[in-house]
C-alpha cells in the first residue's frame, strides 16, 4: 500500500509538503508506506524523471495513490509514466483522471442528477462570443454559472461566477471576462457554463462574501463510499440531516475511475444533486475531516 506525496520544494533534505504532513503521517500510521516527488521539476521543469528519482525501483508492480496539489492531465501522464518506469502504478489511469477530473468528461456520468450544463474550448484566451450566445439560447432565461473545464472563481461571484439572467448579454460577457482574466494562463481549456440551482443556505463567507450552501464532499475508493463530509469550515451543519447516500453510491458505481471525489448540494426545493466530481487523488479533504480515520478506512478498501 503506497501513498505518492509531494515533497517540501523549501528543503534540501526529503520531507513532505507541509500541507500534506498531517496526511502523511496519518498514513504511515496506518501502515501505509509513504513515497515523495518533486511537483515543481514535473510541472514546471517538465521533468518527470528527476522529479520522481527518490523513488526506488520495485521489483514487483505496485499500486500507488497519489495525494496531492492538482495535476493537468498531460501533467499526470508524465507521472504516471515515469512511476510505471519504477514499476509503480497509479491507482487511475490517465483517462481514469480525467473523467472526473474535467467536468465535460464526468458530465456523461452524472447527467440528469447536475445542472444541465454546456462547454466550449477556449485558445489563447480569446472567446468567441457569438458562439456563446448562440450555445447559451439553451438556457433560455435562467440563471447560470459560468467556470472552466476544472475550476471556477467562486470567490468573485458576482463578478466573475454568476450571471442572473442568461439572456442579458452585457453581464454574460462581462462575467465571462473577468473570468478569463483572472484565471489568465491557467485556465483550463475553456468555458464550462451550467444552469444556476439554488441552493440550501448555510452562511456567507466570511472573507470573500461568497454565498456557503448545504453542501458534501463524498469519496469513493475501489467503488466503496469513504466517508460523506461536511465541505465548508463556516456555518452550521444540521446534525440530523442524512444525504441519500444509497443513490450516489449507485451513481459512482457507473463512474469510471478508482478514486474520486462526489460534491453534492441540497436544493432550496429539497432534490439533492451533484455539483461536480473530482480524482480523489487531486480532492482536498475538507479540515475537519479526521484524517487518521480516512487513511484508515483508505487502507480497508485500497485492494491490492
Ligand atoms: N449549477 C450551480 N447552481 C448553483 N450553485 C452552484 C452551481 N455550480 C456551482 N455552484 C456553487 O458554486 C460553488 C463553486 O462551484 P464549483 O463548480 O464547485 O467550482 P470549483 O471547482 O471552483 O469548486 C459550489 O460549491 C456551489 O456552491
Ligand atoms: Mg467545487
Amino acid at each position: 500500500m503506497n501513498i505518492l506525496f509531494c515533497d517540501n520544494p523549501f528543503e534540501n533534505k526529503a520531507s513532505v509538503d507541509i500541507d500534506y504532513e498531517d496526511e502523511s503521517v496519518s498514513a504511515k500510521q496506518n501502515g501505509f508506506a509513504t513515497q515523495l516527488f518533486s511537483y515543481e521539476s514535473l510541472t514546471k521543469d517538465k521533468d518527470a524523471e528527476f522529479a520522481t528519482r527518490r523513488i526506488k525501483h520495485s521489483d514487483t508492480l505496485q499500486k500507488i495513490v497519489y495525494r496531492g496539489w492538482m495535476l493537468k492531465p498531460n501533467q499526470y501522464t508524465s507521472l504516471y509514466n515515469a512511476l510505471l518506469t519504477k514499476n509503480y502504478k497509479l491507482i487511475n489511469s490517465p483517462t481514469e483522471y480525467q473523467n472526473c477530473h474535467y467536468l465535460p468528461d464526468s458530465y456523461k456520468f452524472i447527467t440528469g442528477h447536475t445542472p444541465k450544463t454546456i462547454w466550449l474550448t477556449v485558445e489563447n484566451q480569446q472567446v468567441d462570443y457569438d458562439k456563446v450566445f448562440n450555445d447559451i439560447a439553451t438556457f433560455g432565461n435562467s440563471p447560470l454559472i459560468v467556470k472552466d473545464f476544472v475550476k471556477s472563481q467562486k470567490h468573485y461571484w458576482d463578478t466573475a461566477c454568476f450571471i442572473p439572467l442568461a439572456t442579458d448579454k452585457d453581464k454574460v460577457k462581462s462575467v465571462i471576462e473577468k473570468f478569463v482574466g483572472l484565471q489568465n494562463s491557467d485556465l483550463n481549456e475553456g468555458l464550462v457554463v451550467r444552469e444556476f440551482i439554488e441552493l440550501n443556505d448555510l452562511t456567507i463567507h466570511s472573507k470573500s462574501g461568497m454565498p456557503l450552501k448545504q453542501e458534501y464532499r463524498l469519496f469513493f475508493l475501489n467503488g466503496q463510499l469513504l466517508g460523506c463530509y461536511d465541505y465548508w469550515e463556516e456555518g452550521e451543519y444540521s446534525a440530523d440531516e442524512h444525504p441519500p447516500l444509497d443513490i450516489f453510491k449507485n451513481i459512482a458505481k457507473n463512474i469510471e475511475s478508482n478514486f474520486f471525489s462526489m460534491d453534492i448540494a441540497k436544493t432550496k426545493s429539497g432534490e439533492w444533486i451533484i455539483i461536480e466530481l473530482g480524482d480523489g487523488q487531486v480532492a482536498g479533504l475538507p479540515d475537519k475531516v479526521d484524517r487518521l480515520q480516512f487513511y484508515n478506512l483508505a487502507r480497508q478498501y485500497y485492494g491490492s
